[in-house]
């Protein structure tokens, strides 16, 4: 039995769903959505509150305020609630309505900006949002998970001792990029283990992260239209990019399986399997990391008219998408 007393007390960190028998490949996928906050986003959250509350940053007159696609809102909202701070989420227009409906119903404030910057996309608007808040009122305190070390350091706390205690033998890992915080924590301390293990990012076409011209992206959590600060590339063995279109493929296709997982975990499901199908398989142990669950896209990413609306007809015409839209 397990028994809590605040919400961030629980996350269960070692489950992980064998592709094999439905995909065909030799793939672990890491579940990160089972924890009253439904995301990864759980474990910056709660590293990067903790930090800036024993810097003495954070106090009761403080307001918190951040911004996220969603998941760190979530988190955030969550912790705020349960510690008694005010919070402010900083979104924009992609992010999912469910998502703006969890973090108001556990008491967060949330700001939707509608506005890009010409340069730098929804993000920038987001950031020169907050950037105003801060220097108007003494109050916010902004964590920043662009910049915040205790967004890599949650990862390499927690997600990746617990890969490398589940699967001893890992030879490559498939990790989404948004902020790059689960990325780098994971890539850190994969560095420095005893084994090799190649360390392969995914990414969103139309993502500035790596390099990449900026695009059109709707589907929240992976990708940038500012080049995340924590980004080192050193660290990073490889990048596959993939195109949204491929992303809901790769979640419908889980669905169909019963697996209902969100919109990034079909990106990384999808690059993982490109990547498999390009290298010699025999004997490789593959992990994913899927970051959340599917519930938060069902108006967006397992929605008919949605996918149709903008990705056209041919993502639904697949035999594979029949399901979504009955
Ligand atoms: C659904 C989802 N996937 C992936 C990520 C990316 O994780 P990271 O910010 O650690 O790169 C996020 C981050 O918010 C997310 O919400």
């Amino acid at each position: 039995m397990t028994v809590i007393s605040v919400p961030q007390e629980f996350n269960a960190e070692e489950l992980y769903v064998d592709l094999r028998p439905s995909l065909g490949r030799p793939l672990f996928l890491k579940c990160e959505g089972f924890n009253f906050a439904g995301s990864i986003k759980v474990k910056p959250a709660v590293e990067m509150v903790n930090a800036a509350e024993q810097a003495g940053r954070l106090t009761s007159r403080s307001i918190l305020v951040e911004s996220s696609s969603g998941n760190l809102g979530v988190a955030l909202s969550m912790i705020a609630a349960s510690k008694g701070y005010r919070f402010l989420c900083v979104t924009d227009s992609r992010c999912n309505l469910s998502t703006r409906l969890l973090m108001k119903a556990l008491g967060a404030e949330v700001h939707v900006v509608t506005e890009s910057d010409p340069q730098r996309g929804l993000l920038g608007a987001r950031l020169d949002f907050i950037h105003g808040l801060c220097a108007s009122d003494e109050r916010y305190v902004w964590l920043n998970q662009y910049a915040n070390p205790g967004n890599w350091l949650a990862h390499y706390r927690t997600t990746a001792p617990s890969i490398a205690r589940s699967f001893p033998e890992l030879d490559v890992l498939f990790v989404g990029a948004g902020t790059t915080g689960t990325l780098m924590g994971c890539a850190r301390f994969f560095r420095e283990w005893h084994r090799p293990v190649r360390i392969v990012a995914v990414d969103a076409a139309g993502s500035v992260t790596f390099g990449g011209a900026p695009g059109r992206r709707m589907i929240p959590g992976l990708g940038t239209s500012v080049r995340p600060p924590l980004l080192d590339e050193s660290y990073v063995d490889e990048v596959v990019l993939i195109e949204e279109a491929d992303t809901i493929r790769a979640c419908h296709r889980l669905a169909r399986h019963g697996f209902l997982f969100g919109g990034s975990t079909g990106t990384v499901v999808s690059g993982a399997l490109d990547w498999l199908a390009r290298h010699d398989q025999l004997g490789l142990t593959a992990v994913g990391i899927a970051p959340d669950l599917g519930e938060r896209y069902v108006d967006t990413v397992y929605q008919a008219n949605w996918v149709q609306g903008l990705y056209g007809d041919e993502v639904l015409g697949s035999s594979e998408l029949s399901v979504a839209t009955r």
